[in-house]
């Protein structure tokens, strides 16, 4: 069924697990995503961006999404991801999303907690719960120094004040992790005292890591080895998604290792068969790459198998 993530995370909080937040725009990620989730028999929150609807057209998203509900009993989390104003929050919300996020990180404190509540009034008497960002994710830079980290990595008494004002029910962090394959200039590192300072003061609630790909070496190989130019990638390493996971982390945002796992095999696949030019042959592959990936991730990174 379509669930709010509510208790969900309730569930992760409890048990140190994360789960996986999947960004989604078109039939075959949704399949593999939902294949691995079933055989792993974990809770999924399947989330869609502004690009993503305008790729697809909100319509054929939301029937995508529908249809994977129902092939399987798994409770999934549909979630409006970076919703940049209230309108497209209100959007979502009236077309049946269990959640949302409203991304006012970018805006003055104030200003951030007055549009996140608005948010907030509006989705939960709908049943909707709401994600919200305060600091802002740092770019590719190197020893970023503890002035730079202070501007712009999330306050942990501003965190509490925010969430306490605005009511709502998970909040993004910033301790250093960045969208895209390019995450580190050299050794990856994450502000755990950050995080541990932000999740002592809000006991019990559900923190979200953005950015938190892990950018898997064979993806990135295999698009390179096969006429791809993506030299440099770097995502998060593994442990530290552990380690955030038992910090008050109970959402790990991956669109990132998605777009690697499905170009890669497709690159492959038309490397190896150049005379086949049947779409279906090639995006299987995609489709089976991103199961994979998939699976992987929630057993040995996320924590979330045999939790439903
Ligand atoms: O946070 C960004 C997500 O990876 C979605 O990316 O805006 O290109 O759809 P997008
Ligand atoms: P990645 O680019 O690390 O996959 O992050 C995705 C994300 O945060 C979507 O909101
Ligand atoms: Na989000
Ligand atoms: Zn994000």
């Amino acid at each position: 069924p379509l669930v709010t993530s509510k208790e969900l995370f309730k569930q992760a909080y409890e048990k140190g697990y994360a789960i996986g937040a999947f960004n989604v725009n078109n039939m075959e990620i949704i399949q593999g995503i939902v294949s691995a989730a079933k055989e792993e028999k974990s809770p999924l929150i399947l989330q869609v961006s502004a690009g993503a609807r305008k790729y697809a057209n909100p319509i054929y998203l939301k029937k995508l999404v529908e249809s994977a509900v129902e092939d399987t009993d798994l409770p999934i989390v549909l979630h409006l991801d970076h919703g940049e104003d209230f309108e497209i929050c209100k959007q979502c919300i009236d077309d049946g999303f269990t959640s949302v996020m409203i991304d006012a990180s970018h805006l003055p404190f104030e200003e951030n907690i007055a549009l996140t509540k608005k948010v907030v009034d509006y989705a939960h008497p709908r049943g909707v719960v709401v994600e919200a960002e305060l600091g802002k994710l740092a770019g590719i830079e190197d020893n970023i120094s503890v002035d730079a980290k202070d501007a712009t990595y999330t306050n942990p008494e501003e965190a509490r004040e925010f969430v306490e004002k605005t009511g709502v029910d998970s909040l993004a962090i910033a301790i250093g992790t960045s969208h895209g394959a390019y995450k580190f200039k050299g050794k990856p590192e994450l502000d755990f005292e950050r995080l541990k300072k932000i999740s002592k003061l809000l006991p019990g609630f559900p923190l979200v890591l953005h950015g938190a790909s892990t950018v898997l070496s064979e993806y990135v190989e295999a698009c390179n080895k096969f006429g791809g130019d993506i030299p440099g990638a770097q995502g998060v390493p593994e442990e530290m998604i552990k380690e955030a996971a038992k910090h008050g982390v109970c959402k790990v945002n991956i669109d990132t290792d998605l777009r690697l796992a499905m170009t890669s095999a497709i690159r492959k696949h038309l490397h190896d068969n150049p005379s086949n030019f049947d779409p279906r042959k090639y995006l299987g592959e995609g489709r089976k790459a991103v199961e994979n990936m998939v699976k992987h991730k929630i057993g040995n990174v996320l924590g979330s198998s045999d939790q439903i």
